[in-house]
């Protein structure tokens, strides 16, 4: 996981939010993921008029990495064009929480080539992962 290429990621995820759809929010995001097989995939905002039809980069990213057979992740990496370093929203952390290890860095960048690294863990304490299905009493 130290040889992830940042760099690479970052031009990944910023080519995906070139193909962003966000006429309502105007607020574009990408995101690149690293497969532990490591392949890359991306995804962008996909917005609804019903606004809450509308579907974040970091989980169109997952869904085409599960779609493609991948199920464990080492890396993600979020760009917007933005001055301030955009993390991924809640609902996002939760999903990332599924795939990912709470050690995994989870990193922003922008248009100013500034970036800012997390671990899940940060972002995510105490996630409510599958381990507490796996373990639960059936009742
Ligand atoms: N958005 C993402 O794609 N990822 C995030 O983690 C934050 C929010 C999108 C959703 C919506 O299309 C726009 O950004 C504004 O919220």
């Amino acid at each position: 996981m130290s040889d992830t290429n940042w760099a690479l990621l970052a031009e990944q995820a910023k080519q995906a939010a070139a193909q962003a759809y966000a006429p309502y929010s105007r607020f574009p995001v990408g995101v690149a993921i690293l497969a532990s097989s490591g392949r890359i995939y991306t995804g962008c905002n996909v917005e609804n008029a019903s606004y809450g039809g509308t579907t974040c980069a970091e989980r169109n990213a997952i869904a085409a990495a599960v779609v493609a057979g991948e199920r464990q992740f080492d890396a993600l990496m979020v760009y917007t064009p933005q001055e301030k370093l955009t993390p991924p929203c809640g609902i996002c952390r939760q999903v990332i929480a599924e795939f990912f290890r709470p050690d995994s860095p989870v990193a922003s960048c922008n248009h100013l080539g500034q970036q800012q690294s997390w671990t899940l863990q940060q972002l995510l304490p105490d996630a409510f992962t599958p381990t507490y299905l796996q373990q639960s009493q059936k009742v």
